[in-house]
């Protein structure tokens, strides 16, 4: 076997949450010693954002069909990508307690995501590469390029600081920062569609070319802070961009004037989790060639009945703390809408560059005219026989609809099993469905280690497309990190590596926390010179 498979294997089982124990974390977290979720490079010339909030025409159900004219790139529209992908979409305040909440959710609300802005050839802003300040919204100007830099356009990063997810969670961390990068990648493909743009994935990039890029590989950060390279991506403002050369952009890069240090983020580091680095390297991701895979984007059979504005549904996006179980009756179609929505020929899928890999097994708890029992949404139809030869010989794989593929499997009142099967957690049970993310695992890992690091990532889209979904149907959904890996695996017939479940997911009708303030998510900026 592969060393770095091998490794990738041993901590994906390591990591596992059992039902007599729990994957390794923290004893005890003192919650005044929480890392700042804000990242300040000290040192760098700021660059305001024009004021955030601003609604824009199109409808959520717009974004069905990409013919949502072009904005113009200016400071004001790449201001408001920032703010609909990675931007403060509200405080919440509890007492003395307030904490922001954004547009990308985050397991834990630690935010390990960091986001960058690369521009070459841009009139509102001199080439270089900035990093996103979500707390003001302003670009922090890491460094600036010199001489003549190729017309790139407009790029996006992203990064992870392990740390900061895995001073709560532990050992299990690094699941999570890849699942949030998932998570940003559908955030920023929203926001593009929302402003007429789309997101290209820069596939062949390995984290070195982007460590490079984004200036994560200087010394300029406390080594325990230090950020991982994930996503190098492109956004394509009009349609007819150059190619680009990443040398002429590494090179640019490399011979730029770089400016200022990360601010330490003010945690002790109680613990340490050195397998967080283990994994880090084993899944680390070299050049590669890809394969052009473009699954071929389909009308929907059933449109979105949303009426409010794209803008209005990204910022209102939220994490539903609890469901009132009797409230949460899904009518079937709005099932199947949202069903259709995860497919990989949806438009939110159009960055993705590569084949699908993630079935969902779901939890049908209070759909209108389903009975109530598990499900499996086939997201290609190749997977039906592998599949049905992996999991239990007593489900009946009954196909239940002509609009999307979904298979009964079994009967019953699963709701208790659900909550039990993440870690006993209600949002689960008392919603009208929940559900695990079911990956083809080794054969995608065994000869490309780093894979494991995509198959979070598919996860992460697919739940940020729910998220929004959800809330464009007046339900709310929840992201589920904890759930009990081999029980779930057990339940479903599933017995060695080649099938796992990477992530959980539940929608339902939530009950608000009246307890809870809410703020606007840039009322703390006050008077506002725009730039
Ligand atoms: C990868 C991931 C895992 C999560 N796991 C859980 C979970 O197990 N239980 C839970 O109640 N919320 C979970 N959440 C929701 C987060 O707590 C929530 O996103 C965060 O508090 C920010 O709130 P918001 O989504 O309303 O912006 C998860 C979110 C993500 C993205």
């Amino acid at each position: 076997m592969n060393e770095k498979y091998e490794s990738v294997l041993s901590y994906h089982h390591r990591t596992k949450h059992r039902l007599n124990r729990y994957a390794n974390g923290p004893e005890s977290i003192d919650w005044q010693d929480q890392p700042n979720q804000f990242r300040r490079f000290s040192g760098c010339e700021i660059v305001r954002l024009p004021r955030p909030g601003t609604e824009l025409e199109p409808l959520f159900s717009d974004l069905d069909n990409a013919e949502i004219p072009a904005k113009p790139l200016n400071s004001v529209n790449a201001g408001l990508l920032l703010e609909l992908a990675f931007g403060l979409s509200a405080w919440k305040q509890f007492g003395s307690n307030r904490w922001a909440l954004r547009c990308n959710p985050s397991s834990g609300n630690l935010h390990p995501t960091e986001a960058y802005l690369v521009s070459t050839g841009n009139d509102f802003i001199q080439s270089g590469v900035y990093h996103y300040l979500s707390h003001d919204h302003s670009l922090e100007r890491r460094c600036l390029f010199s001489g003549d830099v190729q017309d790139a356009g407009l790029l996006i990063g992203l990064s992870s600081i392990h740390w900061r997810e895995a001073w709560k969670y532990g050992e299990r961390a690094y699941r999570y920062c890849q699942h949030d990068i998932g998570h940003a990648l559908g955030a920023l493909s929203y926001a593009s569609a929302t402003l007429g743009w789309s997101v290209e994935l820069f596939a062949k990039w390995s984290d070195n070319d982007i460590n490079q890029l984004l200036g994560l590989d200087r010394d300029d950060f406390i080594t325990l802070e230090h950020e991982s390279p994930d996503i190098i991506c492109r956004i394509h403002t009009q349609p007819n961009n150059k190619p680009l050369v990443a040398k002429a952009l590494l090179e640019a890069a490399q011979s730029g004037e770089w400016f200022g240090k990360a601010d330490g983020l003010g945690a002790n580091h109680s613990y340490h989790w050195p397998i967080i680095n283990e994994i880090s390297n084993a899944a680390s991701k070299p050049k590669t060639i890809e394969p052009m895979h473009q699954a071929a984007t389909q009308q929907y059979t059933i449109k979105s009945p949303c009426i409010k504005s794209a803008t209005q549904i990204i910022r209102q996006r939220r994490s539903a703390q609890q469901f009132d179980g009797n409230a949460s009756l899904l009518a079937k179609t709005d099932f199947y809408r949202m069903l259709a929505a995860v497919l990989p020929s949806t438009p939110a899928f159009e960055l993705w560059r590569w084949p699908p890999k993630i079935h969902l097994f779901i939890f049908v708890h209070n759909v209108d005219g389903l009975t109530p029992g598990i499900y499996v949404l086939l997201r290609y139809s190749d997977a039906l026989e592998k599949l049905q030869a992996a999991t239990l010989s007593d489900f009946d794989w009954q196909k239940v609809s002509e609009i999307v593929p979904l298979y009964h499997l079994h009967s019953g009142d699963y709701r208790q099993v659900a909550k039990t099967l993440s870690c006993h957690q209600s949002i689960a049970s008392d919603s009208a469905f929940s559900l695990g993310m079911v990956a083809e695992f080794s054969e995608s890992i065994d000869v490309t280690p780093w894979l494991y690091r995509r198959l979070y990532w598919e996860c992460g889209l697919i739940g940020q497309v729910l998220y929004l979904e959800a809330e464009a149907l007046d339900f709310r959904g929840t992201g589920i990190g904890c759930y009990l890996d081999d029980s779930v695996h057990e339940l479903l017939g599933i017995k060695d590596d080649k099938w796992q479940s990477l992530y959980h997911f539940t929608v339902g009708m939530p009950l608000e926390d009246h307890r809870l303030e809410t703020l606007p998510g840039y009322a703390h900026l006050g008077s506002y010179d725009i730039l």
